[in-house]
């Protein structure tokens, strides 16, 4: 391959733009017809940059000026910016679930930054999904890669109250379904909620996967919790498209940052934050894509040691900008440092340790200190038990702690539509102690593993003061819910697991403490129970959904695909995956 004079031969682009061939020719008249010059090609790294905005996405609507940022940045350091879209995936909009399309974006991702001719991605994301599939995408390709996350949207304010996006909405909802709010109220709030764009304002999956990005150092530090429509926001897009350009040049690859180490810091971070319990089946599915082997159980033994620090809802009052006011996620990681690991690198180039020297907290009401935390430990519970053989979640932080050792009969409710249909109904058998059951919600259950797993309180007890109960599912559960509910019970209800088993008036005992979920019931019924009772009939037969339902893992594998978890055997064989022969081709 005959190389230009201008192109350092160790970038990536160079294979396509370099040769002095027809191949080379037709690559650079392709960007020439943009009106791109001989020097802005040849010249440069470039910089591709996945850009998420969607008008079906709100909270990512201001993308656009974000990505202009980026150019900036890229120009300044002499990159040459390409912008790219992807999918995005609307958390608000998209039916049954966006999480039976985050596979499919990750996939998008991935493939976008592999074939085509970028040295390092700038990965623009905000809402919920969209940040796990880039990272997921971002980290299968391995080009070198650096997350812009959108910051959260400003707080509503209802009748002299500032509101978070989603917390404060299911408590005036339950509000409403009692009869302590009219119609009208509820109209008004509908106004008032989402002031603006950005993602969703509490610790929600979108807050929790920004400062997770920054804690596994793949974003730039304090980017995490400055306001979307912050001016900050701006100078971040043209710093994080300055250090896109230098990881170009040093290839500095999402491997040599995704670590264990790094990943260990996260699910830290999940703790400390009482963060969205998404955010376990991310790190899970991140983690798989690695080639890491990160269990469910690391989750448990990290948060039991781990204090949550962060006064945001939905475990504590405050919202997810407050932290920035604090002192952003580097102050949240200084006062974590003992239990970090420092030396983890960062696409800074430099380590953690280096990035949050010099870090201060400057509202203690926001950030607890180590010694005196908002909870002691345990924004997270991993269960296990004859209900759930390969575990379930709980976000204890966020749980009645009366609940969290609790045994009762269960209320079992066959998918949504059954649920919907019965749940307020005044004949239900349920008292205040009963466990309610969602099934039929999971991986391949729902499909997609809806968020559905903070099944509502029904309205006759709801009417009698009662404000949560046992919850279990094999669904997940908004970022921004709380109760003591317990999801991704797997294997799943549809897969045969023995919640598919449980029936009406069970017991069942959740054992927090010694984190046990059981179905008490003995194991030759169970089976017995298990055979007798057909597993339902695939919702799709052709199409995405049908590949879905053919690869997607259980919850306990982070619901990826088999086909995209991480081949040791590919390790080092193709760089980029790649062939020669497919670049020099038409
Ligand atoms: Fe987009 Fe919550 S709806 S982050």
């Amino acid at each position: 391959m005959a190389a230009s004079r201008d192109v350092p031969v160790n970038l990536r682009s160079a294979r396509w733009f370099a040769p002095r061939d027809l191949f080379g020719f037709l690559h650079r008249t392709a960007l020439r017809s943009e009106g791109l010059s001989d020097a802005s090609i040849s010249e440069r790294p470039v910089v591709g940059i996945a850009n998420s905005h969607s008008e079906l996405v709100n909270c990512n609507l201001h993308f656009g000026a974000l990505v202009e940022g980026v150019k900036r940045g890229v120009h300044q350091a002499g990159g040459l910016p390409l912008e790219f879209p992807t999918i995005s995936l609307s958390e608000m909009l998209m039916k049954p679930t966006t999480m039976l399309y985050r596979n499919l974006m990750s996939m998008d991702v991935e493939e976008m930054i592999r074939s085509s001719p970028l040295d390092a991605v700038v990965l623009v994301g905000g809402c919920d999904k969209t940040v796990p599939a880039q990272l997921m995408g971002a980290a299968s390709a391995g080009v070198p890669a650096i997350a812009l996350t959108g910051g959260p949207m400003q707080p509503g304010n209802f009748r002299g109250r500032r509101i978070g996006a989603g917390t404060d909405i299911w408590r005036y909802t339950d509000d409403l379904r009692a009869g302590r709010m009219s119609d009208g109220e509820y109209a008004e709030l509908e106004a008032a909620t989402r002031p603006g764009v950005g993602h969703c304002s509490e610790m929600g999956t979108a807050s929790t996967m920004a400062a997770l990005t920054e804690a596994l150092g793949m974003s730039l530090p304090g980017s995490a919790a400055v306001p979307a429509t912050d001016a900050r926001r701006g100078s971040l897009a043209e710093d994080t498209g300055r250090r896109a350009v230098e990881i170009a040049r040093e290839g500095l690859r999402p491997a040599a940052i995704l670590t264990e180490m790094a990943l260990e810091n996260a699910v830290t971070v999940l703790a400390a934050v009482a963060g969205s319990t998404n955010a376990v089946l991310h790190l899970l599915a991140l983690a798989g894509r690695l080639g890491i082997d990160l269990p469910l159980e690391r989750f448990d033994s990290i948060a039991a040691r781990t204090p949550v620090l962060t006064n945001i809802q939905p475990a504590g009052e405050h919202l997810f900008e407050d932290l920035q006011r604090a002192g952003g996620v580097p102050a949240l990681l200084a006062e974590l440092a003992p239990l970090l690991h420092l030396d983890a690198l960062t696409v800074t180039g430099r380590t953690l340790g280096e990035n949050i020297g010099g870090a201060e907290v400057w509202d203690r009401d926001v950030l607890r200190p180590l010694d005196e935390p908002l909870l002691p430990s345990g924004g997270l519970a991993v269960l296990h038990g004859t209900l759930a053989p390969d575990g379930a979640v709980l976000k204890a932080g966020a749980a009645s702690t009366e609940l969290l050792q609790h045994r009762g009969p269960a209320v079992v409710f066959d998918g949504i539509d059954d649920l919907l249909a019965r749940i307020d109904d005044p004949d239900l058998a349920v008292e205040a102690g009963s466990v309610l059951v969602l099934r039929g919600a999971g991986p391949k259950g729902a499909p997609g593993m809806p968020e559905w797993g903070m099944l509502p309180i029904p309205r006759k007890l709801l009417e009698r003061g009662v404000t949560d109960m046992v919850r279990i599912s094999d669904a997940r559960m908004s970022g921004t819910g709380y109760g003591t509910v317990v999801l991704h019970v797997a294997p799943e209800s549809a897969v045969g697991g023995p919640l598919h088993a449980v029936h009406d008036g069970d017991e069942i005992v959740l054992d927090t403490e010694a984190r046990k979920l059981d179905l008490c019931v003995e194991s030759e019924e169970i089976a017995r129970r298990l055979a007798a009772r057909p597993l339902p009939e695939p919702p799709f037969r052709r199409g995405y959904g049908s590949i879905y339902l053919d690869h997607v893992l259980q919850a306990d594998a982070g619901a990826d695909f088999d086909v995209l978890r991480h081949r040791a055997e590919e390790d080092g064989t193709e760089p980029y995956g790649l062939l020669e022969g497919w670049i020099s081709g038409w």
